[in-house]
């Protein structure tokens, strides 16, 4: 028999970039088809292709043996591929059955749309795939991973037979990846066919039958993961040798360094998006903030960073009073700060990398000469930092804007490392950075904290923050539901934390 999907020779260009370099996949019937690349291998790509949201340079699709011309999601529709996308695209105040209806012709008579039996069809296959979803709950009052689950229906609904699933896990608790992770057994049981794309090399050995890495847009291999381990896959993925244990050295804690009190923050509309949290990070140590994006988080670091002033409370930096201080006077005070967006709040684009190098001491010695600014100084120690910190660049003269985003946040760091500080902010530092570059960035982190530097890391990818923290403090809602050890923390007991559920961890932890 034919396999499910075929697809042969595809290539496609960007301008200045290779996306697809002659791609070949073979998807079977009832399998799930791991996609496992580093951030910009080009499996998006691929999958927009797929989804006909892309045409190919070169290459053809095969659907049962047959070749497809699928030209638009429609055309990709008729023939059986559904794609769940990274950001999902239901309305909140819609039900579900009203979400899954948009843009279909379900009609009885003459273009009304008949919700009875939508709703009926999608109890049906909520039904059938275990999928446990109320056709007339309102998407607004359900969270991320039942939305999640809408979105297959969506594609259930329309018959698809090849799911294409795009980091369906990196909005997800560890507890809603197991529920995923279930469903798409259900899905594969029941003779449909799921690509699942992720660069977590983990999840592929837990869930895929097969798994095909993709580096650079070109194929790398098909592996059975079976017999696969997480450290050939790495290499695989990464076109080298990785570490994927951080070393540790053994914690020497100093003094208080950052003392947050009863600290009370809004969001931008005016809600409550910090709510009177407590808790401080002393030198030597990494404090790690867990949690699943969103429960207030950026709120908490745009505060401490004197991006944003708080309603209420606190917030001491050695033993200086910084709730109302600007960024620079608390960058003086010795606080360095890796934001989440590092292209905005981090970077210049649109300047070199030397001038990036010194966005916040250009206006100190030895850059700055009175009203001048020392160019060949700050040519000289650019082209220092780029080297010791392995900046890949053409040279210093050369935008941030034309890197990489391993290599953006690798200005940043060595910006912020290269002048004496006693506390280290820093948020999602590895978001959508490559195995290789995340290797760096947490290696640097350690070396600062065993220099005695406090650290608070503020991630949502929990095995970061494991690998990393001293101590967790799970935010759920603007709130710390828990201060945990991280030596001891399971990821069990974290993934409950994360879910706002607290009371059962205590039995856990007993
Ligand atoms: N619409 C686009 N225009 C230009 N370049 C793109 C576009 N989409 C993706 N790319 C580039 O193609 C490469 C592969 O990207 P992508 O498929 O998104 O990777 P992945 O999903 O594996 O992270 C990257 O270098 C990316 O910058
Ligand atoms: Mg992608």
């Amino acid at each position: 028999m034919a396999p499910v999907l075929e697809l042969r020779g595809i290539t496609k260009r960007f301008p200045g970039v290779l996306a697809n370099d002659h791609i070949n996949l073979t998807v079977e019937k009832g399998e799930i088809h791991a996609l496992l690349g580093e951030n910009g291998a080009g499996k998006t790509t691929l999958m927009n292709i797929l989804y006909g949201l892309y045409h190919p340079d070169e290459g053809e699709i095969l659907v049962n043996g047959n070749k497809a011309a699928i030209k638009s999601p429609i055309d990709a529709i008729k023939a059986g591929v559904g794609m769940v996308h990274q950001h999902f695209m239901l309305v909140p105040v819609f039900t579900v059955t009203e979400n899954v209806m948009l843009g279909e012709e379900f009609t009885k008579y003459g273009g009304v749309l008949d919700r009875n039996k939508a709703a009926q069809k999608v109890q049906e296959i909520s039904d059938k795939y275990n999928l446990n979803i109320d056709p007339n709950a309102f998407i607004k009052d359900m969270p991320v991973g039942l939305q999640q689950r809408v979105e297959i229906i969506k594609l259930l609904f329309r018959e698809a037979n090849i799911l294409i699933m795009d980091e369906p896990t990196a909005v997800l608790t560890p507890q809603e990846v197991t529920e995923l992770f279930k469903i798409m057994q259900t899905l594969i049981d029941q003779g449909k066919s799921i690509i699942f794309i992720t660069h977590k090399l983990g999840e592929v050995l837990e869930c895929a039958n097969k798994i095909t890495v993709i580096r650079s847009g070109k194929v790398v291999g098909t592996t059975d993961p079976k017999t696969a381990s997480m450290n050939e896959l790495a290499t695989m993925m990464v076109g080298r040798e990785v570490k994927l244990e951080v070393d540790k050295a053994d914690q020497k804690v100093g003094d208080i360094v950052l003392d947050v009190h009863d600290l009370k923050v809004l969001d931008p509309r005016g809600s409550i998006a910090i709510d009177g949290i407590n808790f401080e990070v002393r030198a030597g140590e990494v404090l790690g903030i867990a949690g699943v994006q969103g429960n207030g988080q950026t709120e908490l670091v745009r505060s401490l960073t004197g991006l944003l002033t708080p309603i209420d409370g606190s917030v001491t930096l050695s033993g200086h009073n910084i709730t109302h201080s600007n960024p620079r006077q608390i960058t003086e005070l010795g606080s360095a700060h890796i934001p989440e967006d590092r292209q905005k709040d981090g970077l210049v684009l649109s300047l070199p990398i030397s001038d990036n190098l010194v966005l916040n001491t250009y206006y100190l010695k030895p850059y700055s000469k009175g009203i001048w600014l020392d160019q060949k100084v700050i040519i000289e120690s650019g082209e220092k930092l780029v080297k010791s910190f392995d900046i890949r660049t053409p040279s210093v003269f050369t935008p941030a804007s034309s890197l990489s985003g391993g290599n953006q946040q690798k200005i940043i760091v060595a910006r912020e490392f290269s002048r004496p500080i006693k506390l280290l902010i820093a948020s999602q530092p590895t978001r959508g950075l490559d195995v290789g570059s995340i290797e760096y960035i947490h290696k640097r982190l350690l070396a600062k904290r065993d220099e005695g530097c406090a650290v608070l890391l503020v991630s949502t990818e929990l095995d970061e923050v494991m690998q990393l923290s001293d101590r967790i403090a799970v935010l759920y809602r603007g709130k710390i539901i828990a201060i945990v050890d991280g030596k001891s923390a399971s990821k069990e007991q974290l993934g409950l934390l994360m879910a706002g559920i607290s009371h059962e961890t205590e039995k856990l932890s007993n």
